[in-house]
């Protein structure tokens, strides 16, 4: 009898803290030249995610020696009032990335309000000129979720060149950026959907099997080859036995079985997204003192 095969759990809580520490080093070097990477988080109403994301993000931001600008604003701010403060924040020397926690309330044009934010300063990289500096292989400021997928995979497998992957999603946040920076690592690139024709075989065409779907546990084992590494960017909370849950796009148990590594959830892809979030930041903080960026924590 053969022992039973376990898949390797790529830790992502351990991974973030590895990059955390290492933005950390870098921003005191950055300090003894004067120099303090600035994140600016703008959050608009009340949402309860929202209000948590934002809270992590501001205490991990001091945590690394940065310094946080919250702007917390009333649901019923104007375009006007928003797009004010993002030209004051534009302007701020102090200040080396922008973020505007998504969703805004339904009166706000989210295009409009994102691409007014200064490319340079826009750490989410969701600027229409960061994603076209993407699309076309240049310099930019990349999306934080898919660049803590590249950075977990470029750990595990170290070159990602001739592999097969396959991204099921297509959202302009997580699965469009991340095929883009899998074709850029010299992978064969598919990118799968809610309305691809018979996703079990295209998902088991991969050795590299991206799920940014939103749906719970929609990818199962007999869709994952065998050993090939599943990263499950999905978060998702589930009634079961009368508790919430969070469940990734993945279902754990019967990928696991087959794959050769995988991210559970929590504890995968999650933490690795504040952790790109400073790294972005300090990315930003170099480029605008026009001092090197530290290798590892780009694209
Ligand atoms: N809301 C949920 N995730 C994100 C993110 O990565 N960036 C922003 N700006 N808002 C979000």
């Amino acid at each position: 009898m053969t022992a039973p095969h376990a898949a390797t759990v790529i830790d992502g809580k351990a991974f973030a803290a590895r990059v955390r520490g290492q933005v950390q080093a870098h921003v005191a070097q950055l300090a003894a030249q004067g120099i303090v990477p600035g994140l600016a988080v703008v959050l608009v109403g009340e949402d309860p995610a929202s209000q948590v994301y934002v809270r992590n993000k501001g205490t991990q931001t001091v945590e690394v020696g940065m310094a946080s600008f919250e702007h917390k604003l009333d649901a019923a701010t104007s375009e006007a009032d928003l797009l004010d403060l993002i030209r004051q924040l534009n302007a701020d020397p102090a200040v080396h990335g922008i973020l505007v926690q998504l969703p805004l309330p339904g009166h706000l044009n989210s295009d409009l309000i994102i691409n007014s934010i200064d490319p340079a300063k826009d750490v989410d990289g969701f600027h229409i000129s960061n994603v076209g500096l993407l699309g076309t292989g240049q310099k930019s400021l990349v999306p934080c979720t898919p660049l803590g997928c590249l950075m977990m995979l470029r750990d595990h497998h170290g070159s990602l060149a001739g592999m097969n992957a396959v991204v099921v999603g297509r959202s302009n946040i997580v699965g469009k950026p991340m095929a883009q920076l899998l074709l850029g690592d010299s992978c064969t690139v598919t990118i799968a959907h809610s309305r691809t024709r018979d996703l079990a075989a295209v998902c088991r065409g991969a050795d590299i099997l991206v799920a940014a779907v939103g749906r719970a546990e929609m990818i199962t084992g007999d869709m994952v080859r065998p050993g090939a590494t599943v990263i499950d960017v999905g978060i998702n909370r589930v009634e079961r036995d009368g508790r919430t849950r969070l469940v990734g796009d993945v279902h754990y148990a019967s990928a696991a079985a087959v794959a050769g590594a995988i991210t559970p959830v929590p504890g995968g892809v999650g933490p690795m997204t504040i952790a790109c979030l400073l790294a972005n930041t300090l990315t930003a903080c170099c480029r605008a003192h026009g001092l090197p960026v530290p290798e590892g924590l780009t694209a």
